[in-house]
């Protein structure tokens, strides 16, 4: 028999399947933002939501918009993630936030349960900036910290966000109504899974967020001289990939030298691959994080150092630039404290993390007081089709937002 506990995971985690049934590609999960994927998972998105007793639209930039009205004329308690993915991702990271968000207002719906507060739940756009190089754009529109320029910058065929967003149905111009004012929301809340391994670690399901480390995206030119692998004498080779390779190591090594710095050569880019050629040119990107900007910002200088002097000696150019970088994020110490009080209340331990990973709560940060609440995943994978949680990790997730609400309802 099917105890309410076991039917909330068991929902949340049918929802979750359901959604990442909405893919651009056949065979696995890539959902990127604006793509036919992402315009079918919000409207996926803003009918359960609607069906959940909201009322619910697509902003113009993207995101998609729940209100359960309050019993007061108050600011809102905001809940959410992101919808969008990575290539080939898992299912969890950014949507179980945004469906155990719709759980928690499903259930208070149908117990008739109003707060004084109104609950929004935002599923954001934008948050892995996989398509465009950007980050938490949508989000970012959402706390208005986001310029118009920004909707200038092209995909990989040249397609601008602009452009992308005329086809879905928004409008870059009216970026600026989506914008909120200091004061129209009391707090957000993102729960998300951990995407790490120590909650596992610990044998915690959940864990509450201090803070969230500063990252900087960046791309490298590498232009050395294209040549016929057949001819060219190696004392006179300029081979721009050669020189990468060497730089991506250069990378690591900083990486490695920092205690808590990560970084990242993610995609590299051999623009003349040919198996005769000697390489021209390649670009290569690098995502670095530290939770002290300070500390992260010396370790790109030293990168950039280290970079020149491996161009300098093997007479290739290169160029580093930063595409986007958001700063290290301090989770609001009062909401930390008032999630501690719900965790203990439900007889969990309120076990506290930083995050590696950013999140759309970065943003909101910049806008109202902002928390996030981790969910154990197993072996910390993330961004892989291997994401996964347990049936009663997923139920004490929206037992624990929904204690939160009621919580925050009450403390705000
Ligand atoms: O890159 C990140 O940390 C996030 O998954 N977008
Ligand atoms: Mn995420
Ligand atoms: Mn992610």
């Amino acid at each position: 028999m099917m105890t309410c506990q076991n039917s909330r995971g068991d929902a949340l985690l049918e929802a979750l399947d359901a959604l990442a049934q909405i893919s651009d590609e056949p065979g696995c999960l890539t959902r990127l933002y604006l793509s036919p994927a992402h315009q079918r998972a919000a409207r996926h998105v803003k009918s359960l939501m609607r069906a959940a007793g909201m009322q619910a639209e697509i902003d113009t930039v993207g995101n998609v918009v729940g209100r359960y009205s309050g019993s007061r004329d108050l600011p809102c308690l905001m809940l959410g993630s992101h919808i969008d993915t990575v290539r080939d991702a898992g299912k969890f990271d950014g949507s179980l936030g945004v469906l155990a968000a719709i759980a928690v207002v499903r259930e208070l719906a149908a117990a008739k349960e109003r707060l004084h507060h109104p609950i929004e739940i935002v599923a954001f756009g934008e948050e892995e900036g996989v398509r465009f190089p950007t980050n938490l754009l949508t989000s970012r529109s959402l706390a208005g910290r986001v310029r118009a320029d920004e909707f200038e910058v092209r995909d990989e065929n040249g397609i601008s966000v602009r452009e992308a967003l005329a086809q879905f149905g928004g409008d870059a111009d009216a970026f600026g109504l989506v914008a909120r004012k200091h004061g129209d929301i009391a707090a957000y809340v993102e729960l998300h899974i951990e995407q790490g391994p120590v909650l596992e670690a610990e044998g915690r399901a959940l864990g509450i967020v201090t803070a969230i480390n500063g990252a900087a995206r960046l791309h490298v030119d590498v232009t050395g001289v294209a040549g016929h692998s057949g001819t060219v004498p190696m004392r006179l080779r300029q081979d721009a990939l050669a020189a990468a390779a060497e730089m991506v190591l250069a990378v690591e090594r900083e990486a490695k030298s920092q205690p808590d710095l990560v970084a990242t050569v993610g995609v590299l880019d051999n623009n003349s691959g040919a198996v005769n050629v000697i390489s021209g040119h390649v670009r290569f990107t690098i995502d670095i994080r530290h939770p002290d900007d300070a500390v992260r910002k010396a370790s790109m200088r030293r990168i950039e150092t280290a970079l020149s002097s491996i161009a300098e000696r093997r007479r290739v150019r290169q160029k580093m630039w930063v595409f986007s970088e958001s700063r290290a994020t301090a989770m609001d110490r009062r909401l930390i404290g008032e999630l501690e009080k719900v965790l203990l209340g439900l007889g969990q331990s309120p076990q506290r993390l930083n995050s590696g990973a950013g999140h759309d709560a970065m943003a909101l940060a910049t806008l109202c007081p902002t928390a996030m609440l981790f969910v154990r995943c197993r072996g910390g994978i993330s961004h892989n089709p291997l994401e996964l949680i347990s049936r009663e990790d997923a139920e004490l997730a929206v037992r624990v937002l929904l204690e939160t609400v009621r919580r925050f309802d009450d403390a705000l």
